[in-house]
């Protein structure tokens, strides 16, 4: 049984929300482990970029909890759908790229900070405007909708999905940098091929896996990586 008391009661606090209950029931909305861990190395290497950049540290601590938070959208569409094995037909598609506005709503339902709530619905919107939902372009982007864009894209290439094989970090960062100014910001790519801290988290990241096999998993681990 994963121990997500103190993991909600952490970013309750830091949200100030009325009921760290409520993003509690929030969390385990998501149903699946790896969507669950997903969330979490999303929410870890936005966070390291965000840092780099010279964010502060509200703004770091917010962008990392759009990480948390970013697909919640997912609990709301078919576990049919999101645990298909084969290759989804063109409706299907359309209710998966829906999840960003779902997850807005849901979020606009708990009271969460704007910044956060529309970095969760641009989190798919690419710097050349061939995203979704919006196809919003460059700077219309959100800088966390755009932090959140490239730490997913990262994440997805170097964890085995349904759908693609992991690749390894070097492939991935290559197939980033050659996205740079297409689908991704350039000072975000650059800041991401530059920083150490985001190699050295990512050598760390089966430790949470492995952490996850076993009977109780703390959740103060997840924040001490
Ligand atoms: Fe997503």
């Amino acid at each position: 049984m994963i121990n997500l008391t103190l993991y909600s009661n952490k970013i309750g606090s830091s949200l100030k929300l009325k009921s760290s209950e409520k993003l509690f029931n929030l969390l385990i909305s998501l149903r699946s482990p790896w969507r669950y861990y997903h969330c979490v190395r999303v929410g870890t290497y936005a966070s390291i970029l965000a840092n780099y950049i010279g964010m502060s540290k509200k703004h770091t601590r917010h962008v990392r909890i759009s990480g948390l938070v970013h697909d919640v959208g997912f609990s709301a569409i078919n576990d049919r759908i999101l645990d298909k094995q084969s290759s989804l037909t063109a409706e299907e598609f359309t209710y998966v790229k829906f999840h960003p506005v779902l997850g807005m709503r849901i979020l606009d339902c708990y009271d969460f900070p704007e910044d956060i709530i529309k970095a969760v619905a641009q989190h798919h919107e690419s710097f050349d405007g061939s995203g979704y939902p919006m196809g919003l372009k460059g700077e219309q982007i959100s800088l966390y909708g755009r932090i959140l864009f490239l730490a997913e894209a990262f994440d997805t290439m170097t964890n085995d999905t349904p759908y693609r094989r992991a690749c390894t970090v070097d492939a991935a960062m290559k197939s980033i940098k050659d996205l740079s100014d297409k689908s991704f910001d350039p000072e975000l790519v650059h800041a991401m091929l530059d920083s150490e801290e985001l190699t050295n988290f990512y050598m760390q990241r089966d430790r949470i896996c492995r952490n996850y096999a076993r009977p109780v998993l703390h959740a103060e681990d997840l924040f001490t990586l």
